[in-house]
């Protein structure tokens, strides 16, 4: 197969090309924008003979329908992807959530009709669990109501809605994956897991929200990656599917402890920061209709852990790179406050 992977220089899509080009034969052209989360070097290892690199954005419409001219199937993993700068700064949240994911669903819907009825072009929208919003008891399953509850979530959900109506208007081939809170290598250290980690290896303070009581079911990046492969080959079109991790969810507090524990590091480094606005207290999902397609988690998350934080040890220079730029900047805004007046955790 040829594929379209937008984002693909990023945590997830970066893992998603790297697996998939090692367990098919396809190609892969790659559409990424290079924002702050966007790193060439996470495809730099890999055969130019079978993946490229195109720098730019999916709201470009005329770049879009030339690069869908050359693929059968286009994954959608570009989006803005961290809660606490939506919150800081939503726009470019809804800019690449609702008219990027507009403008790559016009240029599949195109390219379908340009090759005729019977050619197959499918569609996946690498969506997230955090559309259900918070989930006080009980898994989410896909057809629950969707009530997002941040701006991200907010733009995450409108890209559903916007391929869910492609699939119903138009008939276009399209699937959703709605994935689990995902942590390994590469990922950006703006988000929990390697936020702490890097933290404290550099003996700098670990910004718990509130009662670090909050809970997320971890989901290794690689079944991300995999789990997005299978709903590509074998989803039934217009459904969306779950990717749960491991079914058991922790609260921020143990996966803070285990992060110190492998470092040795102490809990004294841990400060309890005031809360991030609309904070869901726990998501958990139902991942029967994944499961029953084939697939399964298969990295246990205190193997999954110890390893996500020995690469973190082992690659400095790659988290250094990306702790620059307009890092300094974003890390005063989101933490300078909470910080100056935290309490031990
Ligand atoms: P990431 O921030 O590491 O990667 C996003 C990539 O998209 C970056 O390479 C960025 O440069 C690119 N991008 C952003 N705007 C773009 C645009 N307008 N045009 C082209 N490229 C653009 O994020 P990630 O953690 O790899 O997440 C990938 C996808 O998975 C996102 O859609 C996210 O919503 C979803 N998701 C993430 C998680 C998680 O825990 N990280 C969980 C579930 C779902
Ligand atoms: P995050 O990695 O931002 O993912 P999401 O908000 O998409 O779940 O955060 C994971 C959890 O960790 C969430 O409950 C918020 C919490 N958190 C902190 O306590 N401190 C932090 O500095 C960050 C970034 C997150």
């Amino acid at each position: 197969m040829r594929i379209l992977v937008t984002g693909g220089a990023g945590f997830i899509g970066s893992t998603f090309v790297r697996r998939r080009l090692a367990a098919t034969q396809d190609t892969i052209v790659v559409l990424d924008k290079l924002t702050y989360a966007g790193n060439p070097a996470n495809l730099a290892d890999l055969d130019p003979g079978r993946v490229r690199l195109v720098r730019g954005d999916i709201a470009d419409g005329p770049l879009v329908d030339e690069l869908a001219r050359e693929v059968d199937a286009i994954v959608n993993f570009a989006a803005e992807s961290h809660v606490d700068r939506s919150i800081l700064d939503p726009d470019a949240f809804l800019r690449t959530g609702v008219l990027g994911v507009h403008r790559l669903l016009e240029a599949a819907r195109t390219e379908r009709d340009r090759r005729g009825t019977g050619s197959r072009y499918r569609f996946v929208q690498v969506s997230t669990d955090e559309v259900y919003g918070p989930v006080p008891e009980g898994r989410s399953r896909e057809d629950d109501p969707i009530r997002p509850s941040s701006p991200y979530s907010a733009a995450k959900a409108a890209g559903e809605h916007l391929v869910r109506a492609w699939h119903e208007t138009w008939g276009l081939d399209a699937c959703i994956t709605r994935g689990a809170n995902t942590y390994g290598p590469r990922q950006h250290p703006e988000k929990l897991i390697p936020l702490f980690i890097t933290n404290a290896i550099l003996d700098a303070p670990l910004p718990l929200y509130g009662d670090g009581m909050q809970r997320r079911d971890w989901l290794h990046v690689d079944d991300h990656a995999d789990a997005v492969g299978v709903v590509l080959d074998r989803g039934v079109s217009g459904l969306a599917y779950n990717v749960s991790g491991d079914g058991e969810e922790r609260p921020n507090r143990a996966v803070t402890e285990a992060i110190l524990a492998q470092l040795g590091k102490p809990w004294s480094l841990v400060r309890s920061v005031p809360d991030r606005p609309g904070h869901d207290r726990r998501y958990a999902l139902d991942g029967s209709r994944l499961r029953a397609l084939g697939w399964e988690a298969r990295v246990p998350f205190a193997a999954g852990l110890a390893a996500t934080v020995d690469w973190y040890r082992e690659n400095a220079a790659w988290w250094q790179a990306v702790r620059s730029g307009d890092w300094d900047d974003y890390y005063r805004r989101q933490y300078g406050w909470r910080l100056e007046g935290s309490a031990p955790a």
